[in-house]
Protein backbone atom coordinates (compact mmCIF):
# COMPACT_ATOMS: atom_id res chain seq x y z
CA UNK A 1 0.00 0.00 0.00
CA UNK A 2 2.59 2.52 1.31
CA UNK A 3 6.12 2.72 -0.76
CA UNK A 4 6.77 5.33 0.79
CA UNK A 5 6.77 4.55 4.36
CA UNK A 6 8.84 1.08 3.48
CA UNK A 7 11.56 3.87 1.79
CA UNK A 8 11.28 6.34 4.34
CA UNK A 9 10.04 9.09 1.65
CA UNK A 10 8.16 12.03 3.35
CA UNK A 11 5.58 13.70 1.30
CA UNK A 12 5.52 16.80 3.89
CA UNK A 13 7.57 17.67 6.73
CA UNK A 14 5.70 17.91 10.41
CA UNK A 15 4.89 21.11 10.15
CA UNK A 16 3.73 21.78 7.02
CA UNK A 17 0.84 19.11 6.78
CA UNK A 18 -1.73 21.79 6.77
CA UNK A 19 0.21 22.97 3.16
CA UNK A 20 -1.82 19.58 2.20
CA UNK A 21 -4.91 18.96 0.82
CA UNK A 22 -7.64 17.96 2.83
CA UNK A 23 -8.33 14.16 2.56
CA UNK A 24 -4.94 13.65 0.81
CA UNK A 25 -2.48 10.95 1.62
CA UNK A 26 0.59 12.05 3.45
CA UNK A 27 3.95 10.60 4.54
CA UNK A 28 5.76 12.18 7.71
CA UNK A 29 9.04 10.76 9.55
CA UNK A 30 10.17 12.79 12.86
CA UNK A 31 10.27 12.12 16.16
CA UNK A 32 7.74 11.93 18.95
CA UNK A 33 7.19 14.32 21.19
CA UNK A 34 4.50 12.64 23.40
CA UNK A 35 2.30 10.34 23.01
CA UNK A 36 -1.63 9.97 24.54
CA UNK A 37 -3.27 7.25 24.71
CA UNK A 38 -6.98 8.11 25.30
CA UNK A 39 -8.52 4.50 26.05
CA UNK A 40 -9.23 3.79 22.32
CA UNK A 41 -7.70 6.31 20.47
CA UNK A 42 -4.25 7.38 21.25
CA UNK A 43 -2.72 10.60 19.66
CA UNK A 44 1.46 10.96 19.10
CA UNK A 45 2.81 14.47 18.32
CA UNK A 46 5.56 14.09 15.78
CA UNK A 47 8.30 16.39 15.54
CA UNK A 48 10.77 17.48 12.89
CA UNK A 49 12.60 21.10 12.43
CA UNK A 50 9.90 22.64 11.37
CA UNK A 51 7.37 21.98 14.04
CA UNK A 52 4.70 20.00 15.53
CA UNK A 53 1.94 17.02 13.41
CA UNK A 54 -0.30 15.13 15.33
CA UNK A 55 -1.10 11.25 14.20
CA UNK A 56 -4.26 9.74 15.67
CA UNK A 57 -4.19 6.39 15.70
CA UNK A 58 -7.40 4.18 15.72
CA UNK A 59 -7.90 0.83 17.20
CA UNK A 60 -11.08 -0.08 15.21
CA UNK A 61 -10.12 1.34 11.66
CA UNK A 62 -5.88 0.05 11.43
CA UNK A 63 -5.58 -2.33 14.52
CA UNK A 64 -1.79 -3.31 13.32
CA UNK A 65 -0.76 0.12 13.51
CA UNK A 66 -2.29 1.63 16.77
CA UNK A 67 -1.14 -1.63 18.62
CA UNK A 68 2.41 -0.45 17.60
CA UNK A 69 1.48 3.67 18.45
CA UNK A 70 1.31 1.67 21.61
CA UNK A 71 5.07 0.87 22.20
CA UNK A 72 6.61 4.32 21.17
CA UNK A 73 7.88 6.60 24.01
CA UNK A 74 9.08 10.38 23.73
CA UNK A 75 12.30 10.52 21.02
CA UNK A 76 11.57 7.16 19.39
CA UNK A 77 12.41 8.05 15.28
CA UNK A 78 9.17 7.17 13.05
CA UNK A 79 7.50 7.59 10.07
CA UNK A 80 3.49 7.38 9.50
CA UNK A 81 0.85 7.40 6.73
CA UNK A 82 -2.51 7.98 6.73
CA UNK A 83 -4.78 10.76 5.55
CA UNK A 84 -4.90 14.39 6.60
CA UNK A 85 -8.06 15.10 8.24
CA UNK A 86 -9.51 17.97 10.41
CA UNK A 87 -9.54 17.71 14.26
CA UNK A 88 -12.52 17.98 15.98
CA UNK A 89 -13.73 21.51 16.19
CA UNK A 90 -13.00 21.56 20.75
CA UNK A 91 -9.41 20.08 19.34
CA UNK A 92 -8.25 22.65 17.54
CA UNK A 93 -4.93 24.09 18.67
CA UNK A 94 -5.21 27.68 17.00
CA UNK A 95 -1.37 28.41 18.44
CA UNK A 96 -0.08 25.32 16.14
CA UNK A 97 0.51 26.22 12.09
CA UNK A 98 -0.84 22.95 11.95
CA UNK A 99 -3.52 22.83 14.83
CA UNK A 100 -6.71 22.54 12.88
CA UNK A 101 -5.51 19.16 11.59
CA UNK A 102 -4.20 15.89 12.54
CA UNK A 103 -3.50 12.56 10.42
CA UNK A 104 -5.29 9.02 10.87
CA UNK A 105 -3.04 6.94 10.63
CA UNK A 106 -3.13 3.80 8.83
CA UNK A 107 0.90 2.60 8.87
CA UNK A 108 3.61 3.26 11.15
CA UNK A 109 6.95 2.46 11.27
CA UNK A 110 9.48 2.63 14.30
CA UNK A 111 12.84 3.37 12.14
CA UNK A 112 14.63 3.39 16.05
CA UNK A 113 13.60 3.44 19.44
CA UNK A 114 15.40 5.93 21.26
CA UNK A 115 16.36 5.48 25.34
CA UNK A 116 14.62 7.84 27.81
CA UNK A 117 16.32 11.34 27.13
CA UNK A 118 18.55 13.04 30.47
CA UNK A 119 16.09 15.75 29.62
CA UNK A 120 12.74 16.28 28.21
CA UNK A 121 13.26 17.52 24.98
CA UNK A 122 11.21 21.11 24.56
CA UNK A 123 11.77 24.66 25.85
CA UNK A 124 11.71 26.13 28.98
CA UNK A 125 13.36 22.93 30.53
CA UNK A 126 15.17 23.31 33.97
CA UNK A 127 18.26 21.10 33.06
CA UNK A 128 22.03 22.23 33.66
CA UNK A 129 24.16 23.72 31.01
CA UNK A 130 26.45 20.87 31.53
CA UNK A 131 23.79 18.16 30.61
CA UNK A 132 22.49 20.11 27.93
CA UNK A 133 25.87 20.43 26.44
CA UNK A 134 26.87 16.29 26.65
CA UNK A 135 23.81 15.96 24.45
CA UNK A 136 24.07 18.60 22.77
CA UNK A 137 22.65 16.92 19.81
CA UNK A 138 19.43 16.21 22.29
CA UNK A 139 19.54 19.82 23.04
CA UNK A 140 19.48 21.02 19.32
CA UNK A 141 16.01 19.03 19.40
CA UNK A 142 14.96 21.80 21.11
CA UNK A 143 12.33 24.74 19.15
CA UNK A 144 14.68 27.30 20.02
CA UNK A 145 17.89 26.34 19.52
CA UNK A 146 16.16 24.49 15.85
CA UNK A 147 15.32 28.26 15.67
CA UNK A 148 18.83 30.04 16.14
CA UNK A 149 20.58 27.21 14.17
CA UNK A 150 18.17 28.16 10.59
CA UNK A 151 17.94 31.48 11.51
CA UNK A 152 22.30 32.04 11.31
CA UNK A 153 21.98 29.60 8.24
CA UNK A 154 19.57 32.19 7.27
CA UNK A 155 21.84 34.84 8.01
CA UNK A 156 24.89 33.48 6.44
CA UNK A 157 23.10 33.34 2.97
CA UNK A 158 21.95 36.59 2.92
CA UNK A 159 25.24 37.85 4.35
CA UNK A 160 26.88 35.66 0.81
CA UNK A 161 24.20 37.33 -1.14
CA UNK A 162 24.66 40.55 -0.39
CA UNK A 163 28.23 40.36 -0.76
CA UNK A 164 28.59 38.18 -3.85
CA UNK A 165 26.14 41.46 -5.41
CA UNK A 166 28.46 43.62 -4.70
CA UNK A 167 31.57 42.02 -6.22
CA UNK A 168 33.40 40.53 -3.20
CA UNK A 169 35.27 37.47 -3.80
CA UNK A 170 34.91 34.70 -1.77
CA UNK A 171 39.10 33.19 -0.67
CA UNK A 172 39.86 30.81 2.15
CA UNK A 173 42.56 31.77 4.02
CA UNK A 174 45.04 29.13 6.33
CA UNK A 175 44.06 27.96 9.00
CA UNK A 176 47.86 26.26 10.03
CA UNK A 177 49.58 29.38 9.95
CA UNK A 178 51.37 31.83 12.26
CA UNK A 179 50.70 34.17 14.81
CA UNK A 180 48.53 37.04 13.82
CA UNK A 181 48.18 39.54 16.90
CA UNK A 182 44.21 40.55 18.13
CA UNK A 183 45.03 40.59 21.43
CA UNK A 184 44.57 37.07 22.46
CA UNK A 185 47.04 33.92 23.43
CA UNK A 186 47.24 31.62 20.63
CA UNK A 187 46.20 28.41 20.03
CA UNK A 188 49.13 26.29 18.95
CA UNK A 189 50.17 22.94 17.01
CA UNK A 190 52.99 21.63 16.87
CA UNK A 191 54.83 20.59 13.65
CA UNK A 192 55.80 16.92 13.67
CA UNK A 193 58.01 17.43 10.56
CA UNK A 194 59.83 20.53 12.31
CA UNK A 195 59.59 19.44 16.02
CA UNK A 196 59.76 21.89 18.30
CA UNK A 197 58.14 24.56 15.79
CA UNK A 198 54.19 25.09 16.23
CA UNK A 199 51.40 26.63 13.76
CA UNK A 200 49.39 28.88 15.51
CA UNK A 201 45.54 28.95 14.68
CA UNK A 202 44.44 32.57 13.53
CA UNK A 203 42.77 34.22 15.59
CA UNK A 204 41.68 36.31 12.46
CA UNK A 205 42.64 36.18 8.92
CA UNK A 206 44.05 39.81 9.03
CA UNK A 207 46.94 39.41 7.20
CA UNK A 208 46.54 37.14 4.67
CA UNK A 209 43.11 39.21 3.65
CA UNK A 210 45.98 42.39 3.65
CA UNK A 211 48.12 39.80 1.34
CA UNK A 212 44.95 39.48 -1.39
CA UNK A 213 44.62 43.54 -1.58
CA UNK A 214 48.34 43.24 -2.29
CA UNK A 215 47.12 40.34 -5.02
CA UNK A 216 44.61 42.58 -6.76
CA UNK A 217 41.42 41.05 -5.67
CA UNK A 218 40.13 44.39 -4.23
CA UNK A 219 37.21 43.23 -2.61
CA UNK A 220 37.58 40.06 -0.64
CA UNK A 221 35.02 38.14 1.76
CA UNK A 222 34.93 35.40 4.44
CA UNK A 223 32.94 33.58 6.96
CA UNK A 224 35.64 32.18 8.44
CA UNK A 225 36.30 31.00 12.25
CA UNK A 226 39.20 32.56 14.06
CA UNK A 227 40.37 31.28 17.50
CA UNK A 228 41.51 32.79 20.58
CA UNK A 229 43.14 31.31 23.47
CA UNK A 230 41.24 34.24 26.15
CA UNK A 231 38.62 34.60 29.25
CA UNK A 232 35.20 33.44 27.60
CA UNK A 233 32.01 35.42 28.75
CA UNK A 234 28.78 35.21 27.22
CA UNK A 235 29.87 36.93 24.28
CA UNK A 236 32.61 34.89 23.82
CA UNK A 237 33.62 31.42 22.27
CA UNK A 238 37.81 30.27 21.87
CA UNK A 239 36.80 29.48 18.14
CA UNK A 240 34.23 31.75 16.60
CA UNK A 241 33.15 32.92 13.80
CA UNK A 242 33.98 36.38 11.33
CA UNK A 243 32.10 37.77 8.14
CA UNK A 244 35.71 39.13 6.89
CA UNK A 245 36.03 41.95 4.77
CA UNK A 246 38.61 43.52 3.08
CA UNK A 247 38.34 45.96 0.24
CA UNK A 248 40.84 48.23 -2.10
CA UNK A 249 40.88 51.92 -3.36
CA UNK A 250 38.81 53.07 -0.44
CA UNK A 251 38.41 55.37 2.64
CA UNK A 252 36.96 54.44 5.62
CA UNK A 253 33.54 56.08 4.57
CA UNK A 254 32.95 53.77 1.57
CA UNK A 255 33.13 50.87 4.17
CA UNK A 256 31.18 52.19 6.77
CA UNK A 257 28.51 52.82 4.17
CA UNK A 258 28.53 49.30 2.15
CA UNK A 259 28.66 47.06 5.68
CA UNK A 260 26.30 48.98 7.20
CA UNK A 261 24.19 48.58 4.71
CA UNK A 262 25.04 44.85 4.64
CA UNK A 263 24.23 44.53 8.49
CA UNK A 264 20.66 46.38 7.86
CA UNK A 265 20.40 44.15 4.84
CA UNK A 266 20.30 41.21 7.43
CA UNK A 267 18.22 42.21 9.85
CA UNK A 268 15.41 42.98 7.54
CA UNK A 269 15.45 40.14 5.69
CA UNK A 270 16.06 37.80 9.01
CA UNK A 271 13.72 39.28 11.34
CA UNK A 272 12.12 42.30 9.70
CA UNK A 273 13.46 44.79 11.65
CA UNK A 274 14.16 48.36 9.57
CA UNK A 275 17.54 49.48 11.20
CA UNK A 276 17.60 53.10 11.13
CA UNK A 277 20.20 54.90 8.69
CA UNK A 278 22.58 56.34 8.78
CA UNK A 279 24.01 54.71 12.00
CA UNK A 280 25.39 57.18 14.50
CA UNK A 281 28.53 58.06 14.76
CA UNK A 282 30.54 58.83 17.94
CA UNK A 283 33.82 59.76 18.59
CA UNK A 284 35.62 57.28 20.95
CA UNK A 285 35.85 60.27 23.51
CA UNK A 286 32.43 60.78 23.16
CA UNK A 287 31.47 57.28 23.97
CA UNK A 288 34.20 56.95 27.12
CA UNK A 289 32.47 60.47 28.45
CA UNK A 290 28.68 60.04 27.99
CA UNK A 291 28.51 55.97 28.58
CA UNK A 292 32.20 55.36 30.17
CA UNK A 293 32.36 52.71 27.24
CA UNK A 294 33.47 52.87 23.78
CA UNK A 295 30.26 50.25 23.63
CA UNK A 296 27.64 52.02 24.48
CA UNK A 297 24.12 50.60 24.95
CA UNK A 298 22.37 53.58 22.81
CA UNK A 299 19.24 52.16 24.13
CA UNK A 300 18.13 54.24 27.01
CA UNK A 301 19.71 57.39 28.44
CA UNK A 302 21.35 58.03 31.37
CA UNK A 303 24.69 59.90 29.99
CA UNK A 304 27.30 60.48 32.02
CA UNK A 305 28.16 63.75 33.39
CA UNK A 306 31.56 65.12 34.49
CA UNK A 307 31.33 67.06 37.99
CA UNK A 308 35.22 67.43 38.65
CA UNK A 309 35.03 70.82 38.26
CA UNK A 310 32.25 71.23 41.04
CA UNK A 311 33.19 68.35 43.37
CA UNK A 312 36.86 69.85 43.09
CA UNK A 313 35.00 72.64 44.98
CA UNK A 314 33.82 71.39 47.93
CA UNK A 315 34.76 70.13 51.30
CA UNK A 316 34.68 66.62 50.82
CA UNK A 317 37.71 64.95 51.24
CA UNK A 318 36.87 61.63 48.73
CA UNK A 319 36.26 64.21 45.99
CA UNK A 320 39.13 66.15 47.06
CA UNK A 321 41.37 63.36 47.39
CA UNK A 322 40.84 61.51 44.38
CA UNK A 323 40.58 64.68 42.26
CA UNK A 324 44.37 65.56 43.44
CA UNK A 325 45.58 62.24 42.52
CA UNK A 326 44.56 63.23 38.71
CA UNK A 327 40.89 61.05 39.42
CA UNK A 328 37.79 62.34 38.53
CA UNK A 329 33.95 62.55 39.71
CA UNK A 330 31.10 61.42 37.38
CA UNK A 331 28.25 60.69 37.75
CA UNK A 332 24.11 60.05 35.86
CA UNK A 333 20.54 60.90 37.08
CA UNK A 334 18.09 58.06 37.61
CA UNK A 335 14.84 59.46 36.36
CA UNK A 336 11.79 59.14 39.10
CA UNK A 337 9.65 56.89 39.74
CA UNK A 338 12.80 54.60 40.17
CA UNK A 339 11.66 52.99 44.00
CA UNK A 340 15.37 52.35 44.99
CA UNK A 341 15.10 52.37 48.71
CA UNK A 342 17.75 52.26 50.93
CA UNK A 343 18.97 49.50 50.83
CA UNK A 344 18.67 49.17 47.07
CA UNK A 345 21.02 52.03 46.79
CA UNK A 346 23.56 50.34 49.48
CA UNK A 347 24.16 47.06 47.37
CA UNK A 348 24.59 48.94 44.31
CA UNK A 349 28.37 49.02 45.30
CA UNK A 350 28.50 45.31 44.93
CA UNK A 351 27.58 45.89 41.09
CA UNK A 352 30.79 47.91 41.08
CA UNK A 353 33.30 45.64 42.81
CA UNK A 354 34.77 44.13 40.23
CA UNK A 355 35.79 47.36 38.26
CA UNK A 356 37.72 48.45 41.52
CA UNK A 357 35.70 51.74 42.83
CA UNK A 358 36.01 52.22 46.17
CA UNK A 359 32.00 53.14 46.19
CA UNK A 360 28.77 54.64 44.09
CA UNK A 361 27.71 57.81 46.29
CA UNK A 362 23.72 58.58 46.30
CA UNK A 363 21.87 61.95 46.66
CA UNK A 364 18.18 61.65 46.27
CA UNK A 365 16.53 64.96 45.32
CA UNK A 366 13.29 65.41 47.62
CA UNK A 367 10.88 68.60 47.15
CA UNK A 368 12.71 69.80 50.30
CA UNK A 369 16.18 69.14 49.18
CA UNK A 370 18.99 66.41 49.19
CA UNK A 371 18.76 63.77 50.97
CA UNK A 372 22.58 62.59 50.94
CA UNK A 373 25.42 62.30 52.83
CA UNK A 374 27.20 64.39 50.64
CA UNK A 375 24.99 67.46 51.57
CA UNK A 376 26.69 68.40 54.28
CA UNK A 377 29.87 69.00 52.12
CA UNK A 378 28.44 70.92 48.84
CA UNK A 379 27.03 74.71 49.13
CA UNK A 380 23.42 75.62 47.55
CA UNK A 381 25.14 76.92 44.74
CA UNK A 382 27.56 73.68 44.12
CA UNK A 383 23.89 71.68 44.49
CA UNK A 384 22.44 73.81 41.79
CA UNK A 385 24.88 73.42 39.15
CA UNK A 386 24.57 69.38 39.95
CA UNK A 387 20.84 69.53 39.79
CA UNK A 388 21.60 71.47 36.45
CA UNK A 389 24.08 69.26 34.89
CA UNK A 390 22.28 66.30 35.30
CA UNK A 391 18.83 67.14 34.68
CA UNK A 392 17.73 66.75 38.25
CA UNK A 393 14.39 66.84 39.36
CA UNK A 394 12.23 66.21 42.55
CA UNK A 395 12.02 61.88 42.72
CA UNK A 396 14.97 61.55 40.83
CA UNK A 397 18.43 60.39 41.87
CA UNK A 398 22.20 60.49 41.34
CA UNK A 399 24.88 58.35 41.64
CA UNK A 400 28.48 59.19 41.64
CA UNK A 401 31.51 57.64 41.40
CA UNK A 402 34.93 59.21 42.55
CA UNK A 403 38.07 57.87 41.06
CA UNK A 404 40.64 57.24 38.17
CA UNK A 405 38.60 58.09 35.28
CA UNK A 406 38.95 54.50 33.90
CA UNK A 407 37.78 53.00 36.90
CA UNK A 408 34.90 55.66 37.19
CA UNK A 409 34.19 54.98 33.55
CA UNK A 410 33.50 51.13 34.17
CA UNK A 411 31.81 51.33 37.37
CA UNK A 412 29.61 54.01 35.61
CA UNK A 413 29.12 51.93 32.70
CA UNK A 414 28.30 48.69 34.47
CA UNK A 415 26.14 50.84 36.55
CA UNK A 416 24.36 52.05 33.97
CA UNK A 417 23.77 49.02 32.37
CA UNK A 418 22.20 47.66 35.86
CA UNK A 419 20.10 49.87 36.00
CA UNK A 420 18.37 50.52 32.82
CA UNK A 421 17.66 47.01 33.34
CA UNK A 422 16.44 46.55 36.75
CA UNK A 423 14.22 49.23 35.91
CA UNK A 424 13.11 47.67 32.22
CA UNK A 425 14.65 50.89 30.75
CA UNK A 426 15.60 48.80 27.64
CA UNK A 427 12.53 48.00 25.07
CA UNK A 428 13.05 44.60 23.59
CA UNK A 429 12.50 45.27 20.22
CA UNK A 430 14.43 48.39 20.53
CA UNK A 431 17.94 48.05 18.42
CA UNK A 432 20.74 50.85 19.19
CA UNK A 433 22.98 50.09 16.58
CA UNK A 434 26.43 52.80 15.89
CA UNK A 435 29.55 53.16 14.99
CA UNK A 436 32.40 54.38 17.24
CA UNK A 437 35.41 56.19 15.49
CA UNK A 438 38.40 57.81 16.28
CA UNK A 439 40.62 55.18 18.27
CA UNK A 440 43.26 55.94 19.73
CA UNK A 441 46.13 54.09 17.95
CA UNK A 442 48.00 53.04 21.06
CA UNK A 443 47.24 52.46 24.76
CA UNK A 444 49.35 51.70 27.85
CA UNK A 445 49.41 48.32 28.84
CA UNK A 446 50.74 47.94 32.18
CA UNK A 447 51.57 44.65 32.37
CA UNK A 448 53.50 44.54 28.73
CA UNK A 449 55.28 47.78 30.22
CA UNK A 450 55.10 49.61 26.76
CA UNK A 451 52.39 51.04 24.25
CA UNK A 452 50.24 48.17 22.29
CA UNK A 453 47.78 48.94 19.44
CA UNK A 454 44.21 49.06 20.35
CA UNK A 455 42.74 47.56 17.39
CA UNK A 456 46.09 45.65 15.85
CA UNK A 457 49.75 47.15 14.94
CA UNK A 458 48.19 47.24 10.83
CA UNK A 459 45.51 50.03 11.35
CA UNK A 460 46.59 53.51 9.98
CA UNK A 461 47.21 56.10 12.10
CA UNK A 462 44.99 59.59 11.16
CA UNK A 463 47.31 60.89 8.38
CA UNK A 464 47.31 64.40 10.15
CA UNK A 465 48.26 62.83 13.82
CA UNK A 466 51.49 61.00 11.95
CA UNK A 467 53.99 63.73 12.98
CA UNK A 468 53.48 62.91 16.24
CA UNK A 469 54.00 59.20 15.73
CA UNK A 470 57.40 59.63 17.97
CA UNK A 471 56.79 62.87 19.64
CA UNK A 472 53.84 61.69 21.27
CA UNK A 473 52.69 58.03 20.41
CA UNK A 474 49.44 58.40 23.06
CA UNK A 475 48.15 61.06 21.44
CA UNK A 476 47.79 59.57 18.32
CA UNK A 477 44.27 58.85 16.61
CA UNK A 478 43.74 55.84 14.45
CA UNK A 479 41.52 55.25 11.27
CA UNK A 480 40.09 52.47 12.92
CA UNK A 481 36.58 51.87 13.78
CA UNK A 482 33.34 49.46 15.68
CA UNK A 483 30.02 48.91 15.17
CA UNK A 484 28.11 48.97 18.10
CA UNK A 485 24.70 47.34 18.51
CA UNK A 486 23.03 46.77 21.75
CA UNK A 487 25.89 47.41 23.88
CA UNK A 488 28.18 44.57 21.73
CA UNK A 489 31.05 44.95 19.74
CA UNK A 490 29.43 43.11 16.76
CA UNK A 491 32.32 44.27 14.31
CA UNK A 492 35.83 46.27 14.29
CA UNK A 493 38.23 47.29 11.40
CA UNK A 494 40.41 49.78 9.88
CA UNK A 495 42.02 51.69 7.09
CA UNK A 496 45.38 49.73 6.95
CA UNK A 497 48.94 50.52 6.30
CA UNK A 498 49.95 50.73 3.04
CA UNK A 499 53.33 51.62 3.32
CA UNK A 500 56.37 50.00 4.81
CA UNK A 501 58.02 53.02 6.22
CA UNK A 502 54.90 53.53 8.37
CA UNK A 503 54.27 50.23 9.03
CA UNK A 504 57.65 49.77 10.54
CA UNK A 505 57.21 53.25 12.69
CA UNK A 506 54.23 51.85 13.97
CA UNK A 507 56.15 48.52 15.06
CA UNK A 508 58.68 50.99 16.61
CA UNK A 509 55.88 52.67 18.63
CA UNK A 510 54.80 49.77 20.43
CA UNK A 511 58.30 48.70 21.08
CA UNK A 512 59.02 46.17 18.36
CA UNK A 513 62.90 46.17 17.15
CA UNK A 514 63.73 45.97 13.55
CA UNK A 515 64.84 42.37 14.03
CA UNK A 516 61.38 41.20 15.77
CA UNK A 517 59.40 42.96 13.42
CA UNK A 518 61.25 41.16 10.60
CA UNK A 519 60.78 37.86 12.07
CA UNK A 520 57.68 38.45 12.74
CA UNK A 521 56.27 40.14 9.95
CA UNK A 522 59.01 39.79 7.68
CA UNK A 523 56.32 39.05 4.86
CA UNK A 524 54.42 41.51 5.41
CA UNK A 525 56.70 44.14 5.03
CA UNK A 526 58.07 42.61 2.45
CA UNK A 527 54.88 42.27 0.43
CA UNK A 528 54.03 46.14 1.21
CA UNK A 529 57.04 47.03 -1.07
CA UNK A 530 55.51 45.75 -4.46
CA UNK A 531 52.78 48.19 -5.08
CA UNK A 532 50.57 47.81 -2.08
CA UNK A 533 47.01 49.89 -3.07
CA UNK A 534 45.56 51.69 -0.05
CA UNK A 535 43.11 48.87 1.50
CA UNK A 536 40.60 48.63 4.75
CA UNK A 537 38.45 46.44 5.65
CA UNK A 538 36.36 45.28 8.81
CA UNK A 539 35.22 41.48 10.79
CA UNK A 540 32.09 41.42 12.07
CA UNK A 541 31.46 38.65 14.92
CA UNK A 542 28.70 36.30 13.05
CA UNK A 543 28.09 34.62 16.53
CA UNK A 544 27.50 37.98 18.26
CA UNK A 545 25.06 39.24 15.20
CA UNK A 546 22.98 36.16 15.19
CA UNK A 547 22.96 36.05 19.27
CA UNK A 548 21.13 39.68 18.84
CA UNK A 549 18.86 38.47 15.92
CA UNK A 550 18.01 35.34 18.21
CA UNK A 551 16.73 37.60 21.33
CA UNK A 552 19.56 35.63 23.12
CA UNK A 553 22.02 36.92 25.73
CA UNK A 554 24.64 34.18 25.32
CA UNK A 555 26.40 32.84 21.86
CA UNK A 556 26.22 29.33 23.00
CA UNK A 557 22.40 29.54 22.02
CA UNK A 558 23.77 29.97 18.42
CA UNK A 559 26.22 27.66 17.96
CA UNK A 560 25.48 24.08 16.95
CA UNK A 561 28.60 22.91 19.29
CA UNK A 562 29.54 25.73 21.96
CA UNK A 563 32.39 25.13 24.53
CA UNK A 564 31.94 25.37 27.98
CA UNK A 565 33.38 28.74 29.92
CA UNK A 566 36.35 26.68 30.51
CA UNK A 567 36.72 26.12 26.40
CA UNK A 568 35.90 22.59 27.40
CA UNK A 569 33.75 20.46 25.15
CA UNK A 570 31.74 18.25 27.24
CA UNK A 571 30.39 16.07 24.69
CA UNK A 572 33.03 14.92 23.12
CA UNK A 573 35.92 15.38 26.10
CA UNK A 574 38.15 17.58 23.87
CA UNK A 575 40.51 18.51 24.67
CA UNK A 576 41.88 15.56 25.94
CA UNK A 577 45.05 13.31 26.41
CA UNK A 578 47.43 12.52 24.32
CA UNK A 579 49.70 9.41 24.61
CA UNK A 580 53.46 9.85 24.69
CA UNK A 581 54.00 8.29 21.16
CA UNK A 582 51.78 10.58 19.22
CA UNK A 583 53.91 13.18 21.18
CA UNK A 584 57.03 11.83 20.62
CA UNK A 585 56.25 11.91 16.97
CA UNK A 586 56.02 15.74 17.30
CA UNK A 587 59.01 15.80 19.43
CA UNK A 588 57.36 16.54 22.91
CA UNK A 589 57.05 15.89 26.03
CA UNK A 590 55.24 16.90 29.12
CA UNK A 591 56.92 18.61 31.74
CA UNK A 592 54.97 16.42 34.51
CA UNK A 593 56.24 13.49 32.82
CA UNK A 594 59.83 14.50 32.65
CA UNK A 595 59.28 15.04 36.67
CA UNK A 596 57.86 12.15 37.88
P1 LIG B 1 38.38 42.08 16.23
O1 LIG B 1 39.41 41.44 17.10
O2 LIG B 1 37.74 43.35 16.69
O3 LIG B 1 38.97 42.44 14.81
O4 LIG B 1 37.26 41.02 15.92
C1 LIG B 1 36.17 41.32 15.09
C2 LIG B 1 34.87 40.93 15.76
O5 LIG B 1 34.87 39.55 16.10
C3 LIG B 1 34.08 39.35 17.27
N1 LIG B 1 34.86 38.61 18.27
C4 LIG B 1 34.43 37.53 18.93
N2 LIG B 1 33.27 36.88 18.91
C5 LIG B 1 33.12 35.80 19.71
N3 LIG B 1 34.10 35.30 20.50
C6 LIG B 1 35.30 35.91 20.56
N4 LIG B 1 36.28 35.40 21.34
C7 LIG B 1 35.51 37.09 19.76
N5 LIG B 1 36.54 37.93 19.56
C8 LIG B 1 36.14 38.84 18.66
C9 LIG B 1 33.65 40.71 17.76
C10 LIG B 1 34.62 41.63 17.09
O6 LIG B 1 34.08 42.91 16.88
N6 LIG B 1 41.17 41.35 12.14
C11 LIG B 1 40.34 42.30 12.85
C12 LIG B 1 39.28 42.88 11.95
C13 LIG B 1 39.77 43.89 10.97
O7 LIG B 1 40.56 44.75 11.37
O8 LIG B 1 39.32 43.81 9.81
C14 LIG B 1 39.68 41.59 14.00
O9 LIG B 1 39.68 40.38 14.13
O10 LIG B 1 32.32 40.96 17.33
Amino acid sequence: MSSNIQGCKRTHYCGEIHHADKGSRVTIAGWVQRSRDLGGLIFIDMRDRTGIAQAVFNPETYPQAHALAHSVKPEYCIVITGELGERPEDMRNPSMPTGDFEILVDEMKILNESQTPPFVVEDGIDVTDTLRLKYRYLDLRRPSLQRNILMRHKASSCIRRFLDSNGFIDVETPVLTKSTPEGARDYLVPSRVFPGRCYALPQSPQLFKQLLMVSGFDRYYQIVKCFRDEDLRADRQPEFTQIDIEMSFIDMDDILTITETMIVELFKETIGVELPQPFVRMSYDTAMDQYGTDRPDIRFDMQLKDLTDIASQCDFRVFTSVISEGGVVKGFAVKAPHGFSRKDLDNLNSVIADHGAKGVMWARLEEDGWKSTLTKFLSDEQKAVIEERLDLAPGDLALLVADSREIANASLSALRLYIAEKLGLIREDAYGSLWVTEFPLLEWNEEAGRLVSVHHPFTAPRTQDLPQLETDPGCVKSQAYDMVINGYEVGGGSVRIHTREIQQRVFKAIGLSDEEARSKFGFLLEALQYGAPPHGGIAFGFDRLIMILAGSSSIRDVIAFPKTQKAYCTMTDAPSSVDSGQLAQIGMKLLKEKEG
